[in-house]
C-alpha cells in the first residue's frame, strides 16, 4: 500500500483499542525475567562455547605482533580469532570503523582478538594472556583542535535525515550586523554513551554454511545485510532475530563486534558461541553521541522579531565517518528572513561516533535552547512569549512548504498554565526555599517526524486468533503493544485475540526501531497488512469487502454476519503487506512539537542541583497508546536530565579513549535524582503523516529538556552555563 494522499477516516478511528492505555503486552515477560535476550536463548542452544573480546590498548597504531601461545594452552581455550586467521571480511554500509582491527588499529578498544573457550571465565582468562606488541602512533584526540581546520561538512544523522554542509537564506551577516539586539554564544556538549542496561550480545549458530544469530538489535534487516556483507555470504543464508532488546537508544542501530565476533568465533570453534561486550569495552569498542561546539548568532528587532539566526555547528569522527546534525532544528523551529545553518567535522582518532536518541536534535536543541533564553533576556520578555512571537507555520527556508501540523505555541501555553509559569521570577536569584535557590525554566521541543517502509504479516487462525509477524523490534518501548492493538483494531477483536511476533528475519521487513519512525511506521505496515487480511475475510465469506464491518470479533455485511473463526474455519487466511511513502511527507513539512518545563532547586552552599518539577506538553499526532507513550517521554525526560546534569564521556587527549567507560564512572539518573514527571498530550491526529495519524514522541521526550534545565538553574542561580553537564564547579 502507498500511502500518497492524506488519510480518510478509516477503522483506526473508532479508536477502541487504538488510542486507549494499554499496558505493556510483554511485561509479565520482562518483569518476570522470562522474556529471552541475547544471551539468554538456553533451550535453543544448549552447547554454546563463550567468547571473551580483546580490544586494543591503543587508539592509533599498528600491531607489530602478536603471541598466542599462552592463551591457547590455557584451560578450556577452544579457538582464538584475529584478523590474521578470519579471512578476508566485508564492510557494512552502518559502520565506519571496522569491527575486527588489526593489522592496522583505527580506536581505543577496537576488537584485534576473541578468544572462546568452554566458560566465561577461561574465556576471561585467556584473554589476559593475550600479547599483543603494539606500535603506537600519534592520534588526533583533541575536538577543539581538530575544528581548527574542520572543512563543512554535510552528513547523515544515522537513521535517514541528511544535512547539508550549509544551509544560506537571505543574507545572514549583513542582517545580524544591522541587528539592534544581538546574541554571539558558544555553547559545548560532551561525548554521550548510550549506556542501554542490555549490554551489546550476540549467540551465533552455525549449520553448514547457515547461520543462526541471535542478537541485540533495532534493525533486524539493516543488521542481517551487513553482517552478510561482513561476512561475505548471502543474507538469505542468515536468520537473525532480536525479539527483546534491553535499550538501544541508537546503539543498536547497526551491526557491531559482538554479532561479528560471535559469527566467526562459532565457525573457529565449530560449535555455537555466545558473547556479551563486557561492560568496560562498551564506551569505546561500539559508538558513542559525538561532542560538539555550537555557536548561535541571533539578531531580532528591539521588539524581538528575530532577523537573522545563524547555528554552526563543530563535531569530530574516524574518518569516513559524518558529523552530528545539531542544526536540524534551528532550520524550521523559529521564523526569521535571513538564516545560516552549517556543519563542521574534523577527522579524529576516537572511538566511532553515530545516533545515539534523537541523533542532531538533541544536542542541537540543548544549545538553541539556552540561546533563545538568553535572547528573551536581552530582550526583557519572557522567553514564551519570544517563542511565540518567532512562531512560523511555514518551513522559514521554503515558505511554499507548510507544516502539516504545529501546535507549538498551544504546548508552551497550556504548560504555562500547568505549570505555574506566571509566578516564575524573571529576575534570576529571587527565589530562595530555605537552602535552596528555585528557578524555573523553559524549552520548546522539535523533533523531525521520519518514516520508513514498513511491512507486516497478519494470519487469521480457524481459532480466531490473529497473528501479526513482522521484523519490528521492542526495544522497551512498547512495540508489541502497540501492534497488537492496530491488528485488534483493524480486525475488530479485543487485543487479547492477537499475538504479535516481532524480531526475527523470517517476517517482513519493517522500518526497525529508531528516529522515533518506528511506532508509527511499523503500525502503518500492520494496517496495510489487516486490510489485505479483511478483503481475505470477505471474500471467503463471499461478502462485499467494501461495507463489510469487523467488530466484537464478527464480520458484519448487510443483514450477513460471521465470527471470525468461522471466516477461517476452512483454513487459515494470511495476508501480507508494506506501507510505502509517497511524497506526501516531501510537499509538507512533518514534525513533533512540544515544551519542557522543569522547576530546579540548587544548593545556595554546596552548588547541587535538585531537579523539582518537570512537566512536558507534547503534539505529536494521534497518541497510539498514552500509558506507553508517556513511558518514552519520562524515560526521555530522564535521558534529558542526564544529559543536563551528569553525562559525559571524558576524553583522554593523551591516549585517545573514553576514561569513564563503565556505569561507574558514566553517570546517569537514578530514580532519586527524579521528581514527579508529568506528560500532557494534546489531542490532534494528523491525517498527512499514516493512516493511524500518529508520529512519535520517544526522541521529542529529550529535545529540549536539558536546555529547560539550563535555563531552570540560570534563573535560580544568575549564572549562565553553556557547557553541558552542569556540574556545581561551573556555576559555583
Ligand atoms: Mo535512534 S538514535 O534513531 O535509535
Amino acid at each position: 500500500m502507498k500511502f500518497d494522499s492524506p488519510a480518510g477516516t478509516n477503522p483506526i478511528d473508532q479508536q477502541k483499542v487504538v488510542g486507549r492505555a494499554h499496558s505493556r503486552i510483554d511485561g509479565p515477560l520482562k518483569t518476570t525475567g522470562t522474556a529471552p535476550y541475547a544471551y539468554e536463548f538456553h533451550r535453543e542452544v544448549a552447547d554454546a562455547a563463550y567468547g571473551y573480546v580483546v580490544g586494543s590498548a591503543v587508539a592509533k597504531g599498528r600491531i607489530r605482533a602478536m603471541n598466542l601461545r599462552d592463551a591457547k594452552a590455557a584451560p578450556g581455550v577452544i579457538a582464538i580469532v584475529t584478523a590474521a586467521d578470519a579471512g578476508k571480511l566485508g564492510k557494512g554500509n552502518y559502520n565506519t570503523a571496522k569491527l575486527l582491527g588489526g593489522p592496522e588499529v583505527d580506536h581505543y578498544h577496537q576488537a584485534v582478538a576473541l578468544v572462546v573457550a568452554e566458560t566465561f571465565e577461561q574465556a576471561r582468562a585467556a584473554a589476559a594472556l593475550v600479547r599483543v606488541d603494539y606500535d603506537r602512533r600519534a592520534g588526533r584526540f583533541d575536538l577543539d583542535e581538530g575544528l581548527k581546520t574542520a572543512p563543512l561538512t554535510g552528513g547523515n544523522s544515522g537513521e535517514g535525515s541528511e544535512s547539508p554542509p550549509e544551509h544560506r537564506v537571505g543574507k545572514f551577516e549583513e542582517a545580524f550586523a544591522a541587528a539592534p539586539v544581538k546574541l554571539d554564544a558558544l555553547y559545548t556538549t560532551p561525548d554521550h554513551s548510550h549506556a542501554m542496561m542490555e549490554p551489546f550480545a550476540s549467540i551465533a549458530a552455525w549449520n553448514g554454511d547457515e547461520l543462526t544469530l541471535w542478537t541485540s538489535n533495532q534493525m533486524i534487516d539493516w543488521g542481517r545485510s551487513d553482517l552478510a556483507k561482513t561476512l561475505g555470504m548471502p543474507k538469505e543464508k542468515i536468520h537473525f532475530l532480536s525479539p527483546y532488546v534491553g535499550g538501544g537508544f541508537g546503539g543498536k542501530l547497526f551491526l557491531r563486534t559482538d554479532a561479528v565476533l560471535a559469527a566467526l568465533g562459532a565457525r573457529a570453534a565449530k560449535r555455537p558461541v555466545k558473547l556479551a561486550l563486557q561492560r568496560p569495552l562498551i564506551a569505546n569498542n561500539t559508538t558513542h553521541r559525538p561532542a560538539t561546539r555550537q555557536r548561535i548568532r541571533i539578531g531580532t528587532t528591539p521588539d524581538g522579531t528575530i532577523t537573522a539566526i545563524a547555528h554552526e555547528s563543530g563535531s569530530g569522527d574516524l574518518p569516513g565517518g559524518g558529523p552530528e546534525t545539531a542544526v536540524n532544528q534551528t532550520e524550521l523551529l523559529y521564523a526569521g528572513a535571513n538564516r545560516l545553518t552549517s556543519l563542521r567535522l574534523a577527522v579524529l582518532d576516537l572511538p566511532e561516533g553515530n545516533a545515539m536518541r534523537a541523533p542532531g536534535e538533541a544536542p542541537g536543541m540543548m544549545a538553541l535552547e539556552i540561546a533563545i533564553d538568553e535572547m528573551a533576556e536581552k530582550l526583557g520578555m519572557d522567553p514564551i512569549a519570544f517563542r511565540v512571537k518567532n512562531d512560523t507555520q511555514v518551513d522559514p527556508k521554503t515558505p511554499t512548504r507548510r507544516f502539516s501540523q504545529r501546535n507549538l505555541v498551544r504546548c508552551l501555553e497550556e504548560g504555562a498554565g500547568r505549570f505555574g509559569w506566571s509566578r516564575r521570577q524573571a529576575k534570576p536569584a529571587q527565589v530562595r526555599d530555605g537552602r535552596w535557590l528555585v528557578g524555573m525554566g523553559v524549552a520548546a521541543a522539535f523533533r523531525n517526524h521520519l518514516a520508513l517502509p514498513s511491512g507486516a504479516r497478519v494470519r487469521l487462525g480457524r481459532d480466531g486468533v490473529v497473528t501479526v509477524e513482522t521484523d519490528m523490534t521492542d526495544i522497551g518501548t512498547g512495540s508489541y503493544t502497540i501492534i497488537a492493538q492496530t491488528a485488534a483494531e483493524m480486525m475488530g477483536v479485543p487485543i487479547e485475540q492477537v499475538a504479535v511476533k516481532l524480531g526475527d528475519s523470517s517476517f517482513p521487513i519493517s522500518a526497525g526501531s529508531g528516529g522515533q519512525f518506528g511506532a508509527a511506521s511499523a503500525t502503518s505496515g500492520v494496517y496495510a497488512a489487516c486490510v489485505k487480511l479483511r478483503e481475505a475475510v470477505a471474500q471467503r465469506l463471499g461478502f462485499n469487502s467494501a461495507d463489510a464491518q469487523f467488530t466484537g470479533g464478527k464480520v458484519t455485511s448487510g443483514n450477513r454476519s460471521a465470527t471470525l473463526a468461522q471466516a477461517a474455519a476452512a483454513g487459515e487466511l494470511v495476508a501480507e503487506d508494506k506501507m510505502e511513502w509517497g511524497d506526501l511527507g516531501k510537499q509538507m513539512q512533518q514534525s513533533t512539537f512540544g515544551a519542557h518545563f522543569v522547576e530546579v532547586g540548587v544548593d545556595a552552599y554546596t552548588g547541587v542541583t535538585r531537579v523539582r518539577r518537570m512537566l512536558a506538553v507534547c503534539a505529536a499526532g494521534r497518541i497510539l497508546n498514552p500509558v506507553t507513550a508517556r513511558s518514552q517521554m519520562i524515560g526521555a525526560m530522564t535521558m534529558g536530565v542526564g544529559g543536563a546534569l551528569m553525562e559525559a564521556l571524558e576524553v583522554d587527549k593523551r591516549f585517545g579513549f573514553f576514561v569513564n567507560h563503565d556505569l561507574a564512572g558514566y553517570e546517569v539518573p537514578v530514580h532519586a535524582d527524579i521528581p514527579h514527571q508529568e506528560v500532557i498530550f494534546l489531542d490532534e491526529a494528523d491525517p498527512t503523516a499514516n493512516p493511524l495519524k500518529a508520529k512519535g514522541v520517544g526522541e521529542l521526550g529529550l529535545c529540549g529538556v536539558g536546555a529547560a534545565v539550563a535555563n531552570a538553574i540560570y534563573n535560580a542561580t544568575g549564572v549562565r552555563v553553556r557547557d553541558y553537564p552542569i556540574t556545581l564547579d561551573k556555576h559555583l
